[in-house]
């Protein structure tokens, strides 16, 4: 049988690199994914004399429906990819009657586009392979609309639909689906996204990348459907199912000012 390989998309920063180190650690193969190539060298060349595995860099624009094809056509060829990190994504904090389209589309293009298209080939390989798991990063914001933020909420509660969705038609198989849901956390997003400012990175310190990613990466070796981080973002996940919509769609407002 060919090797195993751990895909990883968004490896460049952030969560991605945190993924990137765990799954060096235990010994996988990487194939790692963004834009950046010199950050995505520099981190591969630390994991390989580090832990003596092999690691593979596809510098790839995600937004790009085609090259995402080509990027999975490239990296399934003679391997069998039996992780897939799809973290890559991107947000903008702002209103969504404003001029600034530019990253709302590509946030549909990186978040829902490129990440339904790498999960679709993957789980096909996958089942075909007798066994694999794809971990999703979608967000807190999956669980109500977000005024200001109005595009990433929509995406990431595709996010957590879909991956709740294919979970279920994989109940009786070997491949499991797992949405990781974190809050606010110490990573470039906010400062990308225009949105340090805002109350939610206000009112609690955000968490560290690090434990972030070794939660969601605990789940998805667990085959959990969904993982929220964090005490007070499971409050934040669960309350608005108490409240009528409207109203949580208010108090999201007032956060994301
Ligand atoms: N940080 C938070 O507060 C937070 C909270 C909840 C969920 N999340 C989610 O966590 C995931 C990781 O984000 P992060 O916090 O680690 O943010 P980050 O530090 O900004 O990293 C984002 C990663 O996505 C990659 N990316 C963005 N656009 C891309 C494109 N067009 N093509 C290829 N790669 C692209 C970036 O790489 P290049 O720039 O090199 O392309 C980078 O590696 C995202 O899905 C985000 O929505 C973050």
């Amino acid at each position: 049988m060919a090797a195993k390989w751990t895909l990883i998309t968004g490896a460049s920063e952030g969560l991605g690199v945190e993924f990137a180190k765990i799954a060096a650690a235990e010994g996988r193969d990487l194939i790692l994914v963004a834009r950046q190539a010199d950050k995505l060298e520099a981190l591969a060349e630390t994991l390989r004399t580090r832990h003596k595995i092999a690691v593979e860099v596809i510098p790839t624009d995600l937004s790009d429906p085609a090259s995402v094809e080509a990027l999975w056509r490239r990296v399934a060829l003679r391997r069998h990819i039996d992780i897939l990190v799809n973290n890559a994504g991107l947000g903008y904090n702002g209103p969504f009657s404003g001029p600034d389209f530019d990253r709302e589309l590509s946030s549909v293009a990186v978040n829902v586009t490129a990440l339904t298209i790498l999960m679709k080939r993957a789980v096909g390989h996958m089942v075909a392979q007798g066994g694999g798991r794809v971990l999703n990063v979608a967000s807190t914001a999956a669980f109500m609309p977000g005024p200001n933020m109005a595009v990433y909420h929509a995406t990431k509660a595709y996010v957590v639909s879909l991956t709740e969705a294919v979970a279920e038609e994989l109940r009786d198989s070997p491949v499991t689906v797992t949405a990781l849901c974190p809050g606010a956390t110490v990573t470039n997003f906010a400062r990308d996204a225009k949105m340090e400012h805002i109350a939610l990175f206000r009112i609690l310190p955000p968490a560290r990348a690090a434990s972030v990613a070794r939660a969601g990466w605990a789940a998805m070796k667990r085959g959990r459907r969904i993982r929220v981080t964090g005490l007070v973002n499971k409050l934040f996940a669960f309350s608005p199912r108490l409240a009528p919509r409207r109203i949580v769609t208010r108090i999201a407002a007032s956060i994301l000012k």
